[in-house]
Order: C-alpha cells, then sequence, then structure tokens
C-alpha cells in the first residue's frame, strides 16, 4: 500500500523529512479495524513528533493522526462496526498513523462518521473535536445543559485554530456559554465570530486589558490550546474565583501554581491520547464523542472545520501542509485527500 513516512527527523525543507513509501496492508485482528483511508487532516502533534532530532528508524514511521474512511475488515472480536461503514477517527500516538491508505485502528477509538459530510470535510474533525469535547465537558466537567450555563462564560485563547474551531462552535451552541475568543488577525477574527464567538479578544495585546475592554474581566472557564507558560499568570488573573482552567500544550519551563489558591481555582489538562495510551476502562468514550459530534453534525448544531483541501494524500503536499501548520497562523484544519 501506499504510505507517507519517515525515517529521519529532518527539518520541513528537507524533501527527507517525508517520504512516499510502499508498505505491506495490514491484517485487523482483536478490536481493530482496518480502515481504508481517503481522507486525512495535520496536525501539531505530527510536527512535534516529527521534531529534527538525531534518532534513525529502521522502518518508515507513519504519522497522521485524523482520518476518514471506510471499514474494509474487522478483527473477530469488534461489535461496533461493520464492513463498508463510513467512519472517522484520531487514532493512538503509540500506533503507525493515518498517513497509508489502510490502517489499523481499534474500534472503540472510531466513530460513525457524520452522513452529511465529504471524506474530507469529515477528516478535518476527530483529532481536534475528541480534543475540545473531553476539555470542556470531561475535564472541566461543563454541564451539557444550556440552561445549567445561563450566564457562564469560556474564553478560548487560540479560537481559530483546529481545536479552537471545535471548541468555540461545542461552547457556545451545545453548552449555552457565553464564548470569548481570541483572534490577532482580520482574517482570523472573521472566522472565530461565524463559528460562534460572542466577543474577539486580540492575544497580541494584554488579554487582562482586552477582557476589560469587552466587559468581561474575569470569567467561568478557561481553555489553553497555546503557549502555557506565555498565558499561565494571566490565566490566574483573567479566571474567576472557583472557576475552572484547562491546559492543552506541554509547559516548557516550571509555573507557580500556588498563584490559583487564593481563588481555589482548578488547574486540569488534556490529553486526547490519554485514553488510549493508557488502554482506560472508559476508553469506549471517544467512539461515543465521535458519535455524539456526527450526530450534532447532520443536525446542524455544528459545522466542519475544514478550510483548506489539497490533493492527493502523498509526501509533498504533507510537507507543505506541515509547513504551514509550524508557521502557526492556520484557520481551521488542512485536510489532504485521494491516493494517485
Ligand atoms: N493536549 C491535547 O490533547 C492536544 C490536542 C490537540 C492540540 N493540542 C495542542 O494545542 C495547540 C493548538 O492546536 P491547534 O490544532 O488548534 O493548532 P493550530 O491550528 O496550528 O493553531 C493555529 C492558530 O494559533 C493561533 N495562534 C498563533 N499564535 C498564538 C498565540 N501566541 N496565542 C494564541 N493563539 C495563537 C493563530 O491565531 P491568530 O492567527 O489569530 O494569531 C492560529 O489560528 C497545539 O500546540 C497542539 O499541539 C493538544
Amino acid at each position: 500500500m501506499k504510505a507517507v513516512g519517515l525515517f529521519r527527523y529532518l527539518p520541513i525543507d528537507n524533501p527527507e523529512s517525508l517520504l512516499d513509501v510502499e508498505l505491506p496492508v495490514p491484517r485487523a485482528t482483536g478490536r481493530d479495524l482496518l480502515v481504508k483511508v481517503q481522507a486525512v487532516a495535520v496536525n501539531p502533534v505530527d510536527t512535534k513528533v516529527r521534531r529534527p532530532k538525531d534518532k534513525v528508524e529502521a522502518s518508515p514511521k507513519v504519522l497522521g493522526w485524523d482520518a476518514a474512511g471506510e471499514v474494509v475488515e474487522a478483527g473477530l472480536n469488534c461489535s461496533l462496526f461493520k464492513i463498508g461503514d463510513k467512519v472517522y477517527h484520531a487514532g493512538e500516538i503509540g500506533r503507525p498513523g493515518c498517513n497509508s491508505e489502510y490502517q489499523l485502528i481499534d474500534e472503540r477509538l472510531v466513530g460513525h462518521m457524520p452522513k452529511s459530510l465529504s471524506y474530507e470535510q469529515a477528516a478535518a474533525l476527530p483529532l481536534t473535536a475528541v480534543t475540545a469535547w473531553e476539555s470542556l465537558f470531561d475535564r472541566l466537567a461543563i454541564a451539557l445543559d444550556v440552561p445549567a450555563n445561563q450566564g457562564k462564560s469560556i474564553l478560548i485563547i487560540g479560537g481559530a485554530g483546529g481545536v479552537g474551531s471545535i471548541a468555540i462552535q461545542l461552547a457556545s451552541k451545545v453548552a449555552g456559554l457565553t464564548v470569548v475568543a481570541s483572534a490577532s488577525r482580520p482574517e482570523t477574527t472573521a472566522w472565530v465570530k461565524d463559528l460562534g464567538a460572542d466577543h474577539v479578544v486580540n492575544h497580541r495585546n494584554n488579554l487582562v486589558t482586552e477582557m476589560q475592554n469587552i466587559g468581561l474581566p474575569q470569567v467561568d472557564y478557561i481553555l489553553c490550546n497555546n503557549d502555557t507558560d506565555a498565558y499561565f499568570s494571566t490565566m490566574a488573573e483573567l479566571i474567576k474565583p472557583q472557576g475552572k482552567i484547562c491546559l492543552l500544550v506541554d509547559s516548557a519551563s516550571p509555573q507557580d501554581i500556588t498563584v490559583l489558591k487564593g481563588k481555589s481555582a482548578t488547574l486540569v489538562w488534556e490529553s486526547m491520547f490519554t485514553r488510549s495510551m493508557f488502554q482506560t476502562p472508559d476508553m469506549i468514550e471517544q467512539h461515543h464523542i465521535l458519535n455524539l459530534v456526527a450526530g450534532l453534525i447532520d443536525d446542524g448544531t455544528l459545522k466542519t472545520t475544514v478550510n483548506q483541501v489539497m490533493s492527493p494524500i502523498n509526501a509533498a503536499n504533507l510537507r507543505v501542509a506541515h509547513a504551514k501548520l509550524e508557521a502557526g497562523t492556520t484557520i481551521g484544519k488542512i485536510v489532504l485527500c485521494g491516493w494517485k
């Protein structure tokens, strides 16, 4: 089968950073599905795993943790899907990714694809939708109940990126929160407003002043989709007493968590690979989340976050997509579709 992989961890402008390779088609056993991949999205995790280092792989390492495709084989213990089902999934960080014509994936991490979307529209969603859903409803424990959230507010830092684009919609349309999204450019400001942000603040300015200017000096919840260290003390100022902050991005330097004590503020981490990495007893929740999101797409509550589609899925196009992500200016999602 066709695949895109790497042997060496090189800067993305090196043509050998991602290579077109041929690999054997794997076989599905146990709870694995074999999915024929039709479209993939790229995420910052791809570029982080690919980050230059000295290590050399003996066989091609396949990246990619966002896919839509069709089930072509199911292991004997599978019960959630049948051959021919259209599916979408993020996957597991410790297994080969989706940048290959066929991929094995535990069925508990797979959802039925939204019926109203094409493969490329669906591939934009799984990793960021699971991340945003787990952040808002599992980690921050926001009620899935609009009346219960009346008068409550959330600040989403980095609103126009992949995670922010779906988190804004979930926080606004599903939870009924007042949503403040951060964006720094006219095009990202327009994007987050279109997705349902009630207010936009500019993260290139002082966020404390920006929040005062919109009349919301403190919020009940903060989701930080960007530099944890740069925003940590600002978030401590912006969170309400007894509020909750969710972090997604590794901290490069130690932070003083006692700044949150006076307010009894909660600090939580989200890693969307936790459930699969530790094979938690509730890892099937990711199957349920993806099915719920599919239903919310099909009933018109949510919309796909795809913003650019490239074809085909090959090393040259993936190198372009990685370079765009590394620039830090992506709006919504970049998707690649089809194999030639
Ligand atoms: N823990 C997890 O499970 C998990 C899951 C998914 C993602 N992540 C991490 O979360 C981060 C965001 O992921 P993503 O997919 O949303 O990234 P992304 O799509 O690459 O984000 C791009 C956006 O970042 C915004 N941005 C750039 N500089 C910023 C700054 N200084 N402050 C705030 N926003 C800034 C840009 O908005 P403007 O152009 O308006 O500045 C741009 O629209 C990544 O580090 C990713 O690895 C973690």
